[in-house]
C-alpha cells in the first residue's frame, strides 16, 4: 500500500513507525514533517489543515490509505473531500469531528445517548454562566466549546477566578470564536485514563489503555502542557474494566453517532475519569489520537496498526481480529526550557543514534527539523518522545530514562515521574 499520513508531530512519527513494520505497507509519504518522520516517509511541504491543498496533494499521489493525525484538519473537513474522491480515510469527516471541535455538541450528544458525564451547562453569556458557577461548589471547571490547542479547559479554585474566565472567553474574546460558548461542568475526583477505540461506524477495537502526565513538572506540578510522557496499558484497566467502558461508553457512543447519522471512521478517544468505587465518566472525547499517549499505545500494541487503519477506513473492521496488548511501554517527552510557555528554537540535539541504538527504546521527534548544516535541531516546544518498552512497566521505564541521559540539547528538560508509582516501585 500507499500511505498518505497528514501532521508532523510526535503522535505522527509513531504513527509512521507503527505503518513502517507492517507487510502491507511499501511506501508512506507525510505532510508536513519533523526530522524524524523523514527517515521514514516521503515529505510534503504543505499544512494538511487547509482542506484543498490537503485534497490536492492526495488526489496527485492517489494512496491507498489517507491517514489524518491532529485533529484541525479532521475538524476543517479534510477527510470528507478526501473520501469523496474514493480514497479510504482513517480519520472522521467534519460531522463525527464535532465530538471534538464542539465540547457544547458533545455534551448534548452524551445527554441524548445516557453516556454517564459530569452534569454541566452550556452559556453563552456571562450572566448564563454566573448561575451556573452559583449553583455549583469549588473547583469549578470551565471549557471554551471549540478548539484551543488543549488550552481551553480551566479547572479553578474560587468563584472570582471562574468568573473572571468566563469574562476572558465570552465578553474579551481571548480565544476567539472557540470561546464563543462556554461549557461549565461539575468537578469529578478520580483517576484519568484514556481509552482509544478504532471504529467504523458500526463496530470497533480497542487499543491498550494508556495515561498521559499533563502538567510539566514532577508531582503533577507547573503548568498544564499538551502531556509530559504516557504509558501504556494501565494495569488497573483490565478486562473487566475495559467490558465496563464498552458497555458503558464505547458502544453506546457508536450506536449513538449511527442514529444521529453521523458516519465515524476512525478513533474515538475517550479521555474517562474513574472514581473511587469505579464508577466511569467521560471527560471528554477526541476524534484521533493522542499525543504523546499514541507514542507509549503503537509500541505497546501487538497488532498491524496498517491493517487496522484500512479495515476502519473501509468500514470492515468486523472482519477483523482484536489484538491483545503484548508489551509495555513508557514515553518521556523532552521540551525546550520555558515550554508551554515562550521557548527557544534551533538547539542542536545530540546522541539521537546512541539512545535509539539501545535495546528496546525508539525515539519519536515532535518539534525537530534538519539545519542549514545537516544537524537535528530543536524547533518545537515538546521537542522530543524517549520511549522504553519492556515485558513489564519498570523495564520499559528503566529503558526509557536510560535512553534520555543520552540525549542533550541546550536548555532541555523532562519529567523524571513518568509512569511512576503506576505499578512501579518509586525507588526504581
Ligand atoms: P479536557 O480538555 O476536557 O480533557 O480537560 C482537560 C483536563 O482538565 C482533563 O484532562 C482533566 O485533568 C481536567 N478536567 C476536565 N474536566 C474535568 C472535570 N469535570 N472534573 C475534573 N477534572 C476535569
Ligand atoms: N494528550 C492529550 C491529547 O492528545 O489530547
Amino acid at each position: 500500500m500507499r500511505v498518505l499520513l497528514y501532521g508532523g508531530g510526535g503522535r505522527e512519527h509513531a504513527m509512521a513507525w507503527a505503518l513502517s513494520r507492517s507487510p502491507l505497507v511499501g511506501e508512506i509519504h507525510c505532510a508536513p514533517c519533523n526530522a524524524g518522520i523523514a527517515s521514514l516517509a516521503k515529505i510534503h511541504d504543505i499544512d494538511p489543515s487547509d482542506p484543498e491543498k490537503a485534497l490536492d496533494l492526495a488526489e496527485k499521489l492517489s494512496p491507498d490509505l489517507v491517514v489524518i493525525g491532529p485533529e484541525t484538519p479532521l475538524v476543517a473537513g479534510v477527510a470528507d473531500f478526501i473520501r469523496e474522491r474514493g480514497i479510504p480515510v482513517f480519520g472522521p469527516g467534519a460531522l463525527g469531528a464535532r465530538l471534538e471541535g464542539s465540547k457544547a455538541f458533545a455534551k448534548l450528544f452524551m445527554a441524548r445517548h445516557g453516556i454517564p458525564t459530569a452534569d454541566f451547562d452550556i452559556c453563552e453569556t456571562v450572566e448564563q454562566a454566573d448561575a451556573a458557577l452559583c449553583k455549583r461548589t469549588p473547583p469549578y471547571i470551565v471549557k471554551a466549546d471549540g478548539l484551543a490547542a488543549g488550552k481551553g479547559a480551566f479547572v479553578l479554585g474560587t468563584l472570582l477566578e471562574a468568573r473572571e474566565i468566563c469574562i476572558n472567553l465570552l465578553q474579551r474574546k481571548i480565544l476567539g470564536e472557540s470561546g464563543r460558548k462556554v461549557v461549565i461542568e461539575d468537578f469529578l475526583p478520580g483517576e484519568e485514563l484514556t481509552v482509544l477505540a478504532v471504529t467504523d461506524g458500526s463496530t470497533f477495537r480497542f487499543l491498550p489503555s494508556s495515561q498521559d502526565h499533563k502538567r510539566a513538572f514532577d508531582g503533577d506540578k507547573g503548568p498544564n502542557t499538551g502531556g509530559m510522557g504516557a504509558y501504556s496499558p494501565v494495569a488497573w484497566a483490565d478486562d473487566t474494566f475495559l467490558q465496563k467502558v464498552s458497555f458503558q461508553v464505547v458502544e453506546p457512543t457508536v450506536r449513538g453517532l449511527a442514529l444521529d447519522s453521523i458516519p465515524f471512521r476512525g478513533v474515538l478517544y475517550c479521555g474517562l475519569m474513574v472514581d473511587q468505587s469505579g464508577g466511569i465518566r467521560v471527560l471528554e472525547y477526541n476524534v484521533r489520537m493522542g499525543d504523546p499517549e499514541t507514542q507509549a499505545v503503537l509500541p505497546a500494541f501487538g497488532g498491524d496498526f496498517a491493517a487496522l487503519a484500512l479495515a476502519s477506513a473501509n468500514g470492515s473492521l468486523g472482519k477483523t481480529v482484536a489484538e491483545s496488548t503484548s508489551r509495555f511501554a513508557v514515553g518521556v517527552v523532552m521540551a525546550s526550557k520555558g515550554y508551554p510557555s515562550y521557548y527557544e528554537k534551533g538547539f542542536p540535539i545530540s546522541g539521537l543514534e546512541r539512545a535509539s541504538g539501545k535495546d528496546g527504546v525508539i525515539v519519536f521527534h515532535s518539534g525537530t527539523t534538519i539545519n542549514g548544516a545537516g544537524q537535528t535541531v530543536s524547533s518545537g516546544g515538546r521537542v522530543l518522545t524517549v520511549v522504553g518498552t519492556g515485558d513489564d512497566l519498570p523495564s520499559a521505564r528503566a529503558r526509557a530514562y536510560s535512553a534520555l541521559d543520552d540525549i542533550r540539547f541546550e536548555g532541555a528538560f523532562y519529567r523524571k515521574d513518568i509512569a511512576l508509582g503506576k505499578g512501579v516501585k518509586h525507588d526504581e
